[in-house]
């Protein structure tokens, strides 16, 4: 039998023993705590020496509660409390063979210590930085050996956020990368391998959620509260984007949309929104200062009631347009509800017309297909409606009200919460979905990553429910296609110009998770 999972041709990279964090706050706590685990040694430097004896002693704090609650065995957490101490200078890491820098985030400063240490460290020593923002290829470029230098990106919490980025700088040698992609994976968390590219992975896919967000409530289709409950309830995201920028705080989200925005030289998908300047000019940072886009009492936010369902009859009879999105599902839907349904070409002269488009608008519709706007309300079924807990309804501006109510009231019969938005072209998940997935095949297109460390990094890091291209490959690449083309009609914009990669699988009806 051979033994299909050892290659003797191909040698395990070699581990590292003697390894240094230098900075010990947030981050450098926790990569130490990880490679004590991983069974390095870990040296701890600080400028400030009283916080790396602060974080050794939290550390060893950890791992004794980790035995505590039975998770660790007396003898490891032993163990990795020896492998740790801290250093009081940075001469004391002339042994190391591997030193993560989590410093300040400024250039200057890390290019200084990476200089530094190579006047220390041996010649076969790794230096890693943890920037978030930075080019690992700048840093590098203050070193004498810049092969040596490459980005180890972890997230915060360490331990909990599973996933680390690992990052080749222009110089990186690909040895550097595959050895500290072992190690991630020593101490149990998935390594995912990006070029040195503004944002990485995972900060750059995430720049599709927030960004459209804010693009909907800027043109005033519904309100945060609206659009975080249709985005959890239909998506299944665990937070809605404003809340999300709630906890991470606009003076972190707000900077990081700018710089990755002006780091693509001012690409039109990634462009951040006058709202969020503005908030952070005017101090609502979000959960922190108990103001942001919520108001927060005892750190709970406060949401808005939703309005009741309109008390009014149902519409007395329902024509679906032909072209609608998911048209045998919608009549199936409108069934159960016991709604009449009409099966004439034309609709009757008092029928509630629902219309499903992708992407265009419900406007466009009922004029291009000579529709009483009147009477005309659009649904989003982008996803089937059995996925989903929460329905979206559009009106147009000449929708009555009456009608507008007869349909909220129809579809929430079955106890089905519905929101009622203004209309936009795209709804709010069929944008949403469709930012996040068209900045997911770009990253793809751009080969920051293979398709399946873009999905793994973007479901660990940022913890959506799936990751861009199998949301992209559920949906189907030709509809987010559609959606895009008809948002760029709608909007005359290019930040909805699909993606390249995109654009060939939709046509050729391929999988986005297949790498080429
Ligand atoms: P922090 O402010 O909590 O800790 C930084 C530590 O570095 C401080 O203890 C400070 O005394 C020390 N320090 C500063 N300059 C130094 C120098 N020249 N030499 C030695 N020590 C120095 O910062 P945090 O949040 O731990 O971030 C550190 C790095 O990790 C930054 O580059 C940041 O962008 C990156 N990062 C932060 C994440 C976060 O969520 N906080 C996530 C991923 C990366």
């Amino acid at each position: 039998m051979f033994d299909m999972t050892h290659n003797p041709t191909i040698p395990s990279p070699e581990k590292f023993q003697e390894t240094a964090v230098i900075g010990s706050g947030a981050m450098g706590a926790g990569i130490a705590q990880m490679l004590a685990q991983a069974g390095c040694r870990v040296a701890l430097f600080d400028a400030n020496p009283a916080q790396a004896e602060k974080a050794a002693a939290q550390l060893r704090g950890i791992w004794a509660k980790l035995v505590e609650k039975g998770r660790m065995p007396q003898a490891q957490a032993d163990d990795c409390a020896a492998r740790l101490n801290v250093a009081q200078s940075l001469s004391a890491l002339a042994q190391a063979d591997l030193v993560v820098e989590a410093i300040v985030e400024r250039l200057d400063a890390k290019q200084g210590l990476f200089k530094q240490l190579e006047s220390i460290v041996g010649p076969q020593c790794v230096l890693a930085t943890n920037t978030s923002s930075l080019s690992v290829t700048a840093i590098a470029a203050a070193c004498q050996h810049q092969e040596r230098v490459a980005g180890l990106h972890f997230f915060n919490p360490v331990p909990l956020m599973k996933v680390v980025e690992v990052i080749a700088g222009l110089h990186t040698q690909a040895a550097i990368c595959t050895r500290l992609s072992q190690l991630v994976r020593d101490f149990g968390h998935a390594a995912v391998t990006a070029q040195d590219t503004p944002g990485f992975i995972v900060n750059h896919a995430g720049r599709g959620y927030g960004t459209e967000a804010l693009r909907i409530v800027g043109e005033g289709v519904a309100d945060f509260a609206t659009i975080d409950r249709i985005l959890k309830d239909q998506a299944g995201f665990k937070l809605g984007p404003f809340e999300l920028m709630d906890l991470t705080a606009l003076d972190v989200s707000h900077p990081v949309m700018e710089s990755i925005y002006h780091q693509y030289f001012e690409e039109p998908r990634y462009r951040p929104s006058a709202i969020t300047a503005q908030r952070l000019a005017g101090g609502a940072l979000g959960r922190k200062t108990g103001q942001g886009f919520y108001r927060y009492e005892n750190n709970s936010a406060i949401w808005p009631v939703e309005a009741p369902v309109p008390a009014v009859s149902l519409p007395s009879s329902v024509w679906v347009s032909p072209r609608a999105a998911r048209r045998a599902e919608l009549l199936a839907l409108l069934k159960s509800l016991g709604a009449p349904i009409e099966t004439a070409a034309r609709p009757s002269e008092s029928a509630l017309i629902v219309v499903a488009p992708l992407g265009f608008d419900v406007t466009t519709v009922a004029a291009v297909d000579q529709l009483d706007a009147g009477r005309t309300v659009g649904i989003d079924l982008l996803l089937s409606d059995a996925a989903t807990q929460r329905r979206v309804l559009a009106t147009n501006p000449a929708t009555r009200s009456d009608m507008r109510d007869a349909a909220q009231a129809l579809f929430a019969s079955d106890g089905k919460p519905v929101s009622v938005i203004r209309d936009s072209g795209g709804f709010v998940t069929q944008r949403v979905l469709a930012a996040i997935i068209n900045i997911g095949a770009d990253i793809c297109q751009q080969r920051v990553c293979t398709p399946a460390d873009l999905d793994l990094a973007v479901t660990l890091g940022l913890g959506y429910p799936k990751g861009p291209l199998a949301w992209g490959d559920a949906i189907g690449p030709a509809n987010v296609l559609e959606v895009l083309f008809n948002l760029q009609t709608v909007y005359g914009d290019p930040r909805y110009r699909p993606s390249p990669w995109l654009r060939r699988r939709g046509a050729l009806s391929l999988s986005l998770t297949q790498p080429d």
